[in-house]
């Protein structure tokens, strides 16, 4: 029989810890599990902004036909300015195009599917520790996973010189997943100075960044975060940048994201666009219309769009709040327990530098429910919980 004989997978360790805090009945439960921003009330509320584009869309939108694969063209060419810039030089140079995808995933799947028919046995460098399903669609494309150093998890360190020297063992033409900000899962991002020196190495040895991109506006603003894939897609003659909406427009369940190609002149682009489409086309098709159609509408809408920047702003610095709040109420409790990183990392993540034990012992005891590894969205924290959760981690640190 064909469909007998597989072997049972698990789930996406992120999806596993939603399933998990689901199914607990304690009163007192906390989610710092999947990346998804929570308000101080603990909600993933709609942003206003979104609201107001979705109002208008029930008023203006007058057809359901078809898009394309490339899907919304204001929204692309609007998400492109927002990623790279409207100066960006490969745009004058007509050989960069932005499309429209289900979610960053989407983008994610589509940049690999790329790769992969430019070069089937490609390799691609997956930072360690990273978000688990750059491997698992690495994987499922029969594409080369290799992974490089980022994030020493036990001693709660970075490791920019480990990662420099990994990469500078790959090889021509290898494509290497870079976090473009909010790095997922430590939160431990690279400097504009090592930014800087990886693009000038990997210039030198001839690889292609893939700038995942799905933080925006979380790190230190909208514009702020840009440095990566802006540099990343100049100093480089080919690059690829897959990002989500899904975050900055709270809008996780409607699956707006984009994959951005850069190719090196106007004539490889025209070939390379039509594979990308081509991509599109045998996956899905054609991306999904609302998500995108609602976030166009606010980029294209200045008032609007004002709005929603100052929506993303209020969720980036309730985040950088419980971080402090975290590390301030770690150590009057726990004064050594040492998580003052937590309050110079960015984006939702951060590891809690803890044994396994440890973390077993805040997820079964204290119903706290974050991944395996220690990996914790620091927007699920709020100042309803932040006692709780603080009293629990420094119980763990009295003998
Ligand atoms: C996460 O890392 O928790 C998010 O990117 C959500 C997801 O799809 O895994």
């Amino acid at each position: 029989m064909l469909f007998s004989g597989l072997a049972e997978v698990g789930d996406d360790p992120i999806l596993q810890v939603s399933t998990m805090y689901k199914a607990s009945n304690d009163p007192n439960k906390v989610d710092l599990g999947v990346g998804v921003y929570k308000d101080a009330d603990g909600n993933t509320a709609i942003l206003k902004s979104v609201k107001k584009a979705e109002q208008y869309l029930v008023d203006h939108q007058d057809t359901k036909t078809y898009l394309s694969p490339a899907g919304n063209p204001e929204f692309n060419r609007l998400v492109q300015d927002m990623l790279i810039g409207a100066d960006h030089p490969a745009v004058g140079e007509n050989r960069v195009s932005t499309y429209q995808t289900p979610g960053g995933t989407g983008g994610v799947r589509i940049g690999l599917d790329f790769v992969k028919a430019c070069n089937p046995n490609a390799n691609v460098w997956i930072s360690n520790p990273t978000w688990p399903n750059h491997t698992a669609i690495t994987k499922s494309l029969g594409l080369n996973p290799k992974q490089y150093r980022y994030y020493d998890i036990k001693q709660g360190v970075f490791q920019y010189q480990e990662m420099f020297e990994d990469l500078s063992g790959a090889e021509e033409g290898d494509v290497v997943i870079l976090h473009g900000c909010c790095h997922n899962a430590s939160g431990a991002d690279l400097t504009n100075a090592q930014w800087d020196e990886l693009a000038a190495m990997m210039l030198e040895k001839g690889l292609v960044p893939l700038v995942d991109f799905a933080y925006q506006g979380f790190g230190d603003g909208i514009e702020e975060d840009t440095y990566a894939a802006k540099i990343m897609s100049t100093k480089l003659p080919e690059a690829l940048i897959a990002s989500s909406c899904s975050k900055n427009f709270a809008m996780y369940r409607d699956r707006a994201g984009a994959i951005t190609l850069v190719s090196s002149d106007a004539t490889e682009h025209k070939k390379n666009a039509s594979h990308m489409l081509s991509a599109v086309r045998a996956t899905y098709s054609m991306p999904p219309d609302h998500g995108a159609a609602v976030v166009a509408h606010i980029l294209g809408t200045p008032a609007l769009k004002a709005e929603w920047i100052a929506e993303v702003d209020e969720m980036r610095e309730r985040v950088k709040k419980m971080r402090h709040l975290f590390v301030e109420k770690m150590n009057e409790k726990a004064p050594n327990s040492g998580f003052g990183y937590i309050a110079e990392q960015k984006g939702m993540f951060s590891y809690l530098t803890l044994t396994a034990e440890q973390i077993q012992t805040l997820i079964n005891k204290h119903s706290i429910f974050f991944m395996g590894n220690g990996r914790v969205n620091v927007a699920g924290l709020t100042e309803k919980n932040i006692d709780y959760v603080t009293d629990a981690v420094a119980s763990l640190f009295r003998s």
